[in-house]
């Protein structure tokens, strides 16, 4: 029989930095679903890849002083790049898609052209705000308190010749399309959110197009614009089929996508834009969009610039990658905020892994072993007291699938985790350690044996898409041949006479949890602190080229600045305000009021009649009330000292600087 097809796809991520824990959640959820999937018996299409273009890699790549494809080529292809690391975590894709692939961005060319001459993209002008952060426009109301609402950093005006997608078009067909497909987003909370915040609103059409950067998919009948990132890579989930191109040919097998995950913050635009997108195209929409919550750690998201980046390759290395795959979906559920510590980490895989799972596996074979040199006897004697266990090993398959078809990936590991407790109950019921003193038992013995070996293999197959290692070692260990640990074998009495049980090395080392808290401790501090050298070091760059302005400036540049001769007529103390001064000054065309922050060093009597440089043309701003309309020079004298900057008395007041 053919098998089905499941489509499935993470976020492309942005190859900006290195990536951190919370970026990992994703992949490894999506990773454990699409092994389940195949588990299943279904033919996955597991897609992954990387978003390489846009301002914000740019900008990156100018500061490290590479081309953008050499920069964007390092940290997904270089070594410890997101190639390694998906390799590291054990990540099944079955296509990696990155959007400089020449396939994508001739198929994206496709796409824009064809929503252009459908008439739902138009030419017109952009006046709006812009996050470059996260390449994110803004109407005003969206902000909050005048910053990006999803990140929080300030936003830019910018204008611009654009072409824009008639969003506004979309607004009742999507609220029609939610409701005839109620469970279209999942968790059901965030569709509300969505709905509220932008869709009653009222939708605005979307600008689709830039021409301050280069670095994108340029529009192919406008070369000088690029196409919008978030419209090239939400085409990456059709074009990796092959939509618009000939690289693959499996858009007719895999399209619509059974679901997407996604990270919260960027549901709006999977279950907004990207629908619209859809169908201005005339194309069947995905069938699930799930949002699923965000990794924190205390004080907040994760991001590299709080020097508080949980390192995926450090974690595997000390802990193992089953174990940071299992704590990731046992600990949190997946559609909620979870805080991250290594602390819960560490717990947890003692509890859950070391304790029960990893004990109950070496117990039962050291036994096996012992009593029955590894190969159980067919003799064996049943007890009604087997009932219970025999009963969850046989209901578990479907109690587990119940909660995997929903993606709650942490009830599922703990239907999985009850039959591993009540195994080693069971243990401790039976104690198979007087059965083994008393020949009479070992019929006995040997059914208690077996009761757990088929428990420990139900629950092996089951942690199979969540441990793959691991399970596969409790597969040999156990003594089952790969058939007996097959979905379909996931229920009681598989195992026939003869298996073997080898007793092999400790699945899950218990964790010295003080020593290991200290370890971590201090490696954070480590981290903590050059991170915030770093970051002085970025500061000292900052004060020296202030946002928006390059460190070299051209002359034309520096000719924008009008400096200029003043004479210090009055100067007085600004009330309240230890550090400010209130200056008239004459400029040669009349009297001009700077307030300057040199009190610390010069007293009015040290200034007055004095001529001195001002910065001519600066924006006027309001220092403590009062209005200042230029700045005057001054050199930073040392430490903590500051010098005026004196003009010869000879020059005249009014005189250009230049
Ligand atoms: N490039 C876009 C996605 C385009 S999809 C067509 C993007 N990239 S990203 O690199 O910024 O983020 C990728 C995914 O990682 C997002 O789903 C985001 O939610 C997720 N995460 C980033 N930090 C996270 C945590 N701390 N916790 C959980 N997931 C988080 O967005």
């Amino acid at each position: 029989m053919e098998k089905k097809p499941f489509y499935i796809t993470t976020p492309i991520y942005y190859p900006s930095d290195k990536l951190h824990i919370g970026h990992s959640y994703c992949t490894v959820a999506t990773d454990t679903m699409a092994r389940f999937k195949r588990m299943q018996g279904y033919d996955v299409m597991f897609l992954t890849g990387t978003d390489e273009h846009g301002q914000k890699i740019e900008d990156k790549a100018k500061e490290a002083g590479v081309t953008p494809q050499q920069f964007v080529d390092n940290i997904v292809l270089g070594e410890g790049g997101v190639l390694d690391l998906w390799k590291l975590m054990n990540i099944s894709y079955d296509r990696y898609i990155r959007t400089t692939d020449d396939y994508h961005g001739q198929s994206v060319q496709k796409i824009f052209k064809d929503l252009y001459d459908r008439g739902a993209i138009y030419k017109s002008v952009y006046k709006g705000k812009y996050c470059t952060p996260c390449e994110s426009f803004w109407t005003e109301t969206q902000l909050v308190d005048g910053m990006c609402p999803d990140c929080g950093r300030p936003v830019i005006d910018a204008e611009e010749e654009a072409y824009f997608f008639k969003l506004s078009d979309y607004g009742d067909k999507l609220l029609k399309f939610y409701e005839d497909n109620p469970r279209f987003l999942e968790p059901k909370s965030r569709l509300n959110e969505m709905i509220n915040n932008f869709i009653k609103p009222g939708l605005e059409d979307l600008c689709v197009s830039r021409t301050s950067f280069s670095w994108g998919v340029p529009v192919s009948f406008d070369e000088k614009h690029v196409v919008y990132v978030w419209v090239d890579a939400l085409s990456n989930y059709i074009t990796a089929l092959g939509y618009g191109n000939d690289a693959y040919n499996d858009y007719a097998k895999f399209w619509p996508a059974d679901v997407h995950f996604v990270g919260k913050e960027i549901v709006r635009f999977h279950i907004i834009i990207w629908p619209a997108m859809l169908m201005a195209l005339d194309l069947p929409l995905p069938k699930r969009v799930y949002g699923h919550g965000w990794l924190l750690l205390e004080g907040g998201k994760m991001s590299k610039s709080k020097g508080n980046v949980v390192d995926p390759v450090v974690l595997c290395q000390r802990y193992g990658v089953d174990a940071i795959r299992y704590f990731l979906l046992r600990e949190f559920p997946f559609g909620s905020d979870g805080v991250f510590s290594n602390e819960a980490l560490i717990n947890r895989i003692n509890a859950d892994l070391a304790n029960d799972l990893g004990n109950l596996v070496s117990r039962t074979t050291a036994m096996i072993g012992k009593y029955f040199g590894g190969v159980l006897p067919a003799e064996r004697e049943a007890d009604p007291i087997d009932d219970e266990l025999i009963g969850m090993v046989n209901g578990l398959k479907a109690a587990y699938e119940a909660q995997m078809e929903e993606y709650a990936f942490q009830s599922g590991l703990a239907e999985v985790m009850k039959v591993v407790s009540r195994s080693n109950k069971y243990i401790d019921e039976t104690a198979p350690w007087v059965l083994g003193k008393d020949e009479a038992k070992k019929a006995r013995l040997a059914s208690v044996m077996y009761n757990l070996a088929e428990a420990i293999r139900v629950c092996g197959i089951l942690l199979t898409p969540f441990m793959p290692d691991s399970a596969e070692k409790i597969r040999q260990q156990i003594g089952a041949t790969p058939e007996q640990f097959t979905y379909e074998a996931a229920r009681y009495g598989v195992l026939t006479d003869g298996f073997k049980v080898e007793k092999g090395e400790t699945l899950f080392p218990r964790i010295d949890i003080a020593k290991e808290l200290a370890e971590l401790e201090a490696a954070e501090a480590a981290a903590k602190a050059a991170a915030e050298k770093a970051a002085k070091k970025e500061e000292k760059k900052a004060e020296k080229a202030p946002e928006g302005v390059a460190t070299l400036i051209t002359i034309d540049d520096f000719a924008k600045v009008e400096l200029r001769v003043c004479q210090v007529k009055v100067c007085e103390p600004v009330p309240k305000a230890d550090k400010l001064l209130r200056l008239e000054l004459d400029d040669g065309e009349g009297t001009r009021q700077v307030v300057s922050g040199i009190h610390t060093w010069y007293e009015p009597q040290d200034l007055i009649g004095k001529k001195v440089v001002v910065v001519a043309n600066l924006k006027p701003a309001k220092l403590r009330g009062v209005e200042s309309q230029g700045m005057i020079l001054a050199a930073d004298a040392g430490e903590n000292d500051v010098k005026v900057l004196f003009v010869d008395d000879s020059v005249p007041a009014g005189s250009k600087v230049r």
